[in-house]
């Protein structure tokens, strides 16, 4: 499905200079959401690896198409045909209820300098939704882990509405906290 992004969320997009014209016009930025497939995959992994500064290998990605309660959502750029964003998720089982699902987001980035465009929200939205509209009774919270230093990305997460449940302490790799952050699914959208 194709998504148009307005301008109004393009506020820090590159303006493009029109010399004949001698003035500047703001660029629309037509945003292409799809699932993930394996002629992704090595276009996927570099951009996450560089978005990231994690080193992602193949076979986690390729969970998400092997896995059906997996997904993976790659924005590109309708233009160009460029990877400017990733989302991934999977759907975690209650322990005590094996009925009650939880979706859990691994995975969000979006390219550097398509940042704070709407982008990130967009993408996490459609795999919110996604993850709720696979489960008939749908899901209790979507929640994630984020280095307690990424403060972009928590602010980012908290304006979609997630809020700190607690610390893990040397969950990367012992070396960094996570926060973990959890969403409240409202009744109407379960
Ligand atoms: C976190 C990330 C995915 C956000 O994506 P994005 O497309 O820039 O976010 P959006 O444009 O949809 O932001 C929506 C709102 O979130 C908040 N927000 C987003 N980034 C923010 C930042 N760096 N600082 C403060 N608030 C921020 C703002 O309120 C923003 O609305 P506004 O731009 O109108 O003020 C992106 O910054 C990113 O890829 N970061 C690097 C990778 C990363 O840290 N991923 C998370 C790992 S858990």
């Amino acid at each position: 499905m194709a998504v148009l992004v307005q301008p109004a969320f393009l506020p820090l997009l590159p303006l493009s200079v029109d010399h004949s014209a001698g003035h500047y016009r703001a660029r629309v930025l037509h945003v292409r959401i799809s699932s993930f497939s394996t002629r992704d995959l090595d276009a996927a992994r570099q951009f996450l690896n560089h978005n990231l500064q994690l080193t992602y290998s193949a076979g986690f990605l390729l969970q998400f198409i092997t896995s059906r309660d997996s997904k993976l959502l790659i924005a590109r750029d309708s233009d160009s045909g460029v990877i400017i964003g990733v989302v991934a998720g999977k759907l975690a089982r209650s322990i005590a209820d094996h009925r009650i699902c939880h979706g859990h987001v691994m995975v969000l980035a979006v390219g550097e300098q398509y940042r704070r465009s709407g982008i990130g929200r967009i993408l996490l939205q459609k795999l919110e939704t996604t993850m709720r509209t696979s489960v008939t009774s749908g899901i209790k919270t979507s929640f994630l882990q984020v280095a307690h230093t990424n403060y972009g990305a928590i602010k980012f997460y908290e304006h979609q509405g997630y809020i700190i449940e607690r610390r893990d302490k040397g969950y990367y790799q012992g070396k960094a906290d996570a926060l973990v952050m959890r969403k409240q699914s409202t009744p109407a959208t379960r």
